[in-house]
């Protein structure tokens, strides 16, 4: 028997394996994958909010013929303190994977190490791979997959998204180019690595960063647990809002993505979000597609 597979960062798949995901992203948003979980579960587990993470992997799982179960801390064993490792090989008796998100990285991991069945990282403080997926082919719809001459800036906070980034451009090969305020840099071990790996360029300067490029990408300022630094981040970030005299920076055919929630007037304004270069709906539609993908890659 082959060993169960995870997904907890984007590097978890070879070049030729999120090529094959992506091309059949596209495919399923076409119609033209079959369902092949039929009787399958995935147990989700949500530490923190959601609203596309939770209806993409249960609408997902639905579509593809099986079947997916909340799990809020709420009103699981987990949220009054049973441990991962218990959590994860009982839910492993029971379903065929486990998607979570949650804070600390390290917890996924541990979860990954003591379940049985594939775990799929739906979002910790460090990294949202899924997203990023979803946002390449989002990439590939407008742009083509052209990633030799694609360059894409991300502009603001060097959060989970920013590290999900650097990982996708080394696995794809584009130019990354990350604006982010002195002290919100990237995981320095992933910027390390991608920079090693990659055309990655960490600026100060938001302008440099957009200059001529394809993609300029950008996120809430402040990340879910970090409600209480929302005011200081908001100092720190005053000059890196993605807005219309930005966006004229990039390339003519340069497209906007947000992961969303977004915050209209602070990361970004309005006429850009709302405006002809966005295209956060359907990058939020491909969280279905990408991850349809995803869970049959690990789970088919
Ligand atoms: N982009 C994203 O992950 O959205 P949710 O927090 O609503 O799941
Ligand atoms: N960086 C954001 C992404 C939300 C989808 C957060 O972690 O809250």
């Amino acid at each position: 028997m082959n060993p169960k597979r995870d997904f907890l960062a984007i590097t978890d798949f070879s070049s030729d394996e999120l090529r094959r995901v992506l091309d059949r992203a596209h495919r399923l948003k076409r119609g033209e994958e079959p369902a092949r979980l039929e009787g399958r579960s995935l147990a989700m587990i949500f530490r923190k909010s959601s609203t596309r993470t939770r209806v993409s992997f249960e609408v997902g799982m639905t579509q593809l013929g099986g079947h997916a179960l909340f799990l809020s801390d709420r009103d699981s064993q987990m949220g009054r303190g049973e441990s991962v490792h218990d959590t994860a090989k009982v839910l492993s008796r029971f379903v065929d994977g486990i998607m979570i998100r949650t804070f600390a990285h390290q917890e996924v991991e541990e979860l990954a190490r003591h379940a049985t069945v594939p775990v799929i990282n739906g979002l910790t403080d460090l990294l949202h791979p899924c997203q990023v997926v979803a946002d390449l082919q989002t990439v590939e719809e407008n742009l083509g997959p052209r990633y030799d001459e694609l360059v894409v800036a991300w502009i603001g906070d060097g959060n989970n998204m920013a590290n999900s980034w650097l990982n996708a451009a080394v696995r794809l090969g584009f130019e990354l180019r990350l604006a982010c305020p002195e002290g919100y840099d990237p995981d320095p071990a992933i910027l390390e690595r991608a920079q090693a790996a990659a055309r990655v360029v960490l600026t100060r300067d938001p302008s440099e960063a957009a200059r001529g490029a394809h993609v300029v990408t950008t996120d809430v300022w402040a990340s879910m647990g970090q409600e209480d630094e929302a005011e200081a981040r908001a100092r720190a970030f005053a000059g890196f809002r993605v807005d219309g005299s930005l966006m004229e920076l990039a390339h003519p055919d340069a497209i906007f993505l947000h992961c969303l929630p977004a915050h209209r007037g602070e990361e970004v304004t309005a006429d850009v979000i709302d405006g002809p270069r966005s295209r956060v709906f359907d990058e939020a539609e491909n969280r279905l597609h990408a991850q349809k993908s995803i869970l049959l890659e690990l789970m088919a």
